[in-house]
């Protein structure tokens, strides 16, 4: 008896976000070695913890799969971007980066609901919700580093970001989360 519950094109498109939440992974990892490489050693363990937090958008990719009757596939992961220039591009990509991988998750939605797979397309809202986080994470860094002076950032304000982000939440705070007391 054929107890698979996801249509091939939707197994399909899953494994593929899978293998894309692996390069998400490989990327953070990789910009993670150029901070730490650069000093900031701060910066480099938030990077990779967000690395560690992409393999595990993968593992729910996975799971779900294999939860609905279907069998993903592990492919070949592309190479991670070139070192960027300087901590500005590495946040800008980390932004750019973010939105693509929103625009897939988006694009998976529309699968979802196009076959009318309600339980994918209700597997699919956490993610939905995970890259606003993301987005907000990512603008926060850029905020940031504006806020320290950019490229012409003086060592101690660099200091003090790379000491901030270290030890920076893993979460952005939500709107749906914000009230009048704490906005
Ligand atoms: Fe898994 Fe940063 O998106």
């Amino acid at each position: 008896m054929n107890t698979k519950r996801l249509s091939a094109a939707l197994e399909k498109a899953l494994s593929e976000q899978m293998n894309v939440e692996l390069y998400q992974s490989h990327v953070y990892l990789s910009y993670g070695i150029w901070a730490s490489d650069e000093g900031y050693d701060g910066i480099g363990n938030f990077l990779f913890r967000h690395s560690l937090e992409e393999r595990n958008h993968a593992i729910k990719f996975m799971e779900y799969i294999l939860n609905r009757g279907g069998k993903p596939t592990v492919t070949a992961l592309k190479a991670a971007d070139k070192d960027p220039k300087n901590l500005k591009e590495c946040f800008d990509r980390v932004f750019k980066h973010e939105v693509e991988n929103t625009e897939k998750i988006y694009n998976l939605v529309n699968i979802a609901f196009e076959e009318k797979d309600w339980a994918t397309w209700n597997f699919l809202q956490w993610f939905v919700k995970e890259q606003i986080e993301e987005e907000t994470l990512a603008m926060d860094l850029i905020d940031k580093l504006k806020i320290a002076g950019g490229n012409e950032a003086s060592d101690e304000s660099l200091f003090n970001l790379d000491k901030y982000l270290g030890q920076a939440p893993d979460d952005a705070e939500l709107a749906r989360d914000a009230t009048s007391e704490k906005p």
